[in-house]
């Protein structure tokens, strides 16, 4: 009934979303990821399929119900979800990439459990990066009109989501301070700061659903 009371500013226009952790292969029981909860992509999802959008949502592994009315694409590793993102862009009107996407992952996952050897000795597991998902679709030659992107920080916030601006030819992009414990990772509410070539945006605090709505107006404000 919610959905009814929202403006379908939104209908006609197709959004493809990115969200959650991803999780890198160690081994066939092991594997390395962080802390994203994955909730401020599914609020966006929800949201702008509140406002009419048709809306693919490419979550990695999360706990979370898909919102109604959105089409869901799960997958576990940043090459999964490279590979997905890209398959989705035909007809994105609008790209925004929440995922917290592992930035490295094993060169080589083993095929069988890795054992213990017991020696006590120091094991290295070496690191080769992973494809950077938003810079890919802010580069494409069939880049989506708007292209968004987040940015977890810990320091010099607003400096470092304008230098992922330039390097990933997004719109903005939509930065918070992670090292304050009550916003941010896993955190019912998250205060952010809308970053564009225009402009800086400071909203919050309030809760994912409202920054989400928050970032649907700042997208339609772009007009693009
Ligand atoms: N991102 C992505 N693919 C990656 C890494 C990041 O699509 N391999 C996206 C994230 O979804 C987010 C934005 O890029 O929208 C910024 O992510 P962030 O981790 O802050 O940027 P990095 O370029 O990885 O820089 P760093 O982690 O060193 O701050
Ligand atoms: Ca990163």
């Amino acid at each position: 009934a919610k959905a009814l009371f929202q403006p379908q500013d939104l209908s006609g226009k197709s959004l493809v979303i990115t969200a959650g952790p991803t999780q890198e292969a160690i081994d066939p029981v092991r594997y390395l990821s962080n802390h994203s909860s994955g909730k401020m992509g599914f609020a966006l999802a929800q949201a702008a399929s509140e406002r009419g959008a048709t809306v693919t949502l490419i979550a990695g592994p999360v706990n979370l119900a898909t919102p109604a009315g959105v089409n869901r694409v799960d997958v576990v590793s940043a090459s999964q979800m490279y590979e997905a993102a890209l398959n989705s862009i035909a007809g994105c009107d609008v790209f925004i990439g929440t995922a917290a996407v592992a930035d490295y992952r094993p060169s080589s996952a083993a095929d069988q459990k890795i054992k213990k050897d017991g020696s006590g000795a120091e094991r290295t597991i070496t690191l080769i990066e992973n494809p950077d998902i938003l810079a890919s679709i802010g580069h494409h030659e069939n880049r989506p009109a708007t292209v968004i992107g987040f940015a977890a920080e810990t320091q010099k916030t607003e400096q470092y989501a304008a230098d992922k601006l330039q390097r990933k030819n997004a719109d903005a992009i939509v930065a918070n301070d992670v090292s304050r414990s009550d916003i941010g990772f896993g955190a019912a509410n998250n205060e952010v700061l809308w970053v564009s070539d225009q402009q800086s945006v400071p909203f919050g605090p309030a809760s994912k659903r409202d920054v989400a709505h928050f970032i649907l107006d700042q997208i339609l404000n772009l007009g693009n």
